[in-house]
C-alpha cells in the first residue's frame, strides 16, 4: 500500500545535482561552479515544476553541507510584492555575516513579479553585498528581468520536461512506494502533465489512491477533478479584475484538462465561502452570482459562456 503521509512532490525532490533528472545542459555547468566552491549571480528562468527551487537548494546543500539552512534564504517576490521586501528583508539578510563560509545565497522565487523599481533596488543590493551574498532569481519570464540584472547574472534556462524523463522520474516515485502501474498510466500521465514533473507528480499520486493498480483510466479520473490551486489562481485574477489572466485558465483548465465546468464552478463557490480577507458584502454578491451560474449551467446553458460570464461579473464585482 503506497504511503499517503508524505507529499511526494517533497519526497521525491533530488537532494544533490547528479540526481536531477532532466536539464543536464544546466547541472553540468552547475556542478563545476559546486566544485569550484563558489557560484555566480544567477537567473534561473524557465516553466514552472521543471528544477528551478530544486537546483538552487541541491546548490546549497552540496556547499554549505550539514548546516546549510543557515547560508540559504528563501523567499518569494509575488507573496510580497513591491519595494519594502528587497529593501528590508533581502537586505538585512543579505548583510549579515555568513557562517563558516564566504557567502550566503539568497533565493527570490518570480522575480518576474517585482516592480521595475523594486528590481533597480534588488539590482543595487545584489551589487553593494555580491562578496558576501549571491542571488539566484528565478522567473517564468526572463524578458520582464531589468536589463542591468540579465547582465549581472549567469542566465539558465530550464526546459520542460520530455516525456522520456517524465517516464524516468516516475518510475522512480512508483518504486520508491510499491505502485503497481500499466505502462499507459506514466504515459498518459507525460501527455497531461506537459513538461511540468510537480504536476506530473501530483497527480501521480493522487491516481495512485484511486484502485490497486495505475491505468489510463485512474489517471484521467484523478487529472479530471478541479485542483483547488487552479481554481485559486483563476480567483486571483479576477479578484484583481484581470479578466484576460483568468480567462486563460479557464481555457488551460476546461480545453486543456478536460475538467467539467460544474467542478470548477463548485470549487469557485467553495474557494468564495472560504476567502479570508474578503467583506462580508462582497461575500454576499458574489455567491449570489455563483448560484445563479449554476443554476443556469445545470439548466443546460453552454458552460463555457456561462463560466466566461462569471468570471466577468467577479470581476466587475471586485473593482
Ligand atoms: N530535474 C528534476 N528532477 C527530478 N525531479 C524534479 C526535477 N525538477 C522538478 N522535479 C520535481 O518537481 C517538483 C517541483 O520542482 P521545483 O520546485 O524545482 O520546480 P520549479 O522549477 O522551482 O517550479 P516553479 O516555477 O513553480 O517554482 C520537485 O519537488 C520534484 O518532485
Ligand atoms: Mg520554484
Amino acid at each position: 500500500m503506497a504511503d499517503f503521509g508524505q507529499i511526494w512532490t517533497e519526497k521525491y525532490r533530488p537532494v544533490r545535482l547528479k540526481d536531477m533528472i532532466n536539464q543536464e545542459h544546466i547541472v553540468s555547468r552547475l556542478q563545476a561552479f559546486v566544485d569550484s566552491g563558489s557560484i555566480p549571480h544567477m537567473l534561473f528562468a524557465g516553466p514552472p515544476g521543471v528544477g528551478k527551487t530544486t537546483a538552487a537548494l541541491c546548490i546549497a546543500r552540496e556547499l554549505f553541507g550539514e548546516h546549510w539552512q543557515e547560508n540559504y534564504m528563501e523567499t518569494n517576490a509575488s507573496d510580497e510584492r513591491g519595494i519594502d521586501v528587497i529593501r528590508h528583508k533581502i537586505k538585512n539578510f543579505a548583510r549579515t555575516k555568513p557562517l563558516g563560509g564566504d557567502f550566503k545565497i539568497i533565493f527570490l522565487d518570480e522575480a518576474d513579479a517585482l516592480t521595475k523599481d523594486a528590481q533597480q533596488a534588488l539590482r543595487r543590493t545584489m551589487e553593494i553585498y555580491s562578496k558576501i551574498c549571491r542571488f539566484v532569481l528565478s522567473c517564468n519570464y526572463p524578458s520582464k528581468v531589468i536589463e542591468p540584472i540579465q547582465s549581472r547574472t549567469v542566465v539558465f534556462r530550464f526546459r520542460p520536461f520530455t516525456k522520456a524523463d517524465m517516464q524516468k522520474m516516475l518510475v522512480k516515485v512508483a518504486t520508491g512506494e510499491g505502485v503497481k502501474f500499466d505502462e499507459g498510466a506514466l504515459e498518459a500521465i507525460a501527455e497531461i502533465a506537459s513538461g511540468d514533473a510537480r504536476y506530473s507528480t501530483n497527480l501521480f499520486q493522487a491516481a495512485s489512491s484511486i484502485g490497486d493498480k495505475l491505468t489510463r483510466a485512474t489517471v484521467f479520473e484523478a487529472a479530471a477533478r478541479a485542483r483547488p490551486e487552479e481554481v485559486k489562481n483563476l480567483l486571483k485574477f479576477t479578484f484583481a479584475g484581470d479578466f484576460s489572466k483568468a480567462r486563460d485558465v479557464l481555457i488551460d483548465l476546461t480545453a486543456n484538462k478536460g475538467i467539467s465546468g460544474d467542478l470548477i464552478i463548485r470549487e469557485i463557490h467553495k474557494q468564495i465561502v472560504e476567502a479570508e480577507n474578503l467583506p462580508d458584502l462582497k461575500k454576499v454578491e458574489l455567491l449570489n452570482s455563483v448560484g445563479e451560474f449554476e443554476f443556469r449551467m445545470l439548466e443546460g446553458a453552454n458552460e463555457i459562456i456561462q463560466l466566461d460570464a462569471l468570471l466577468a461579473k467577479i470581476c466587475a464585482v471586485m473593482k
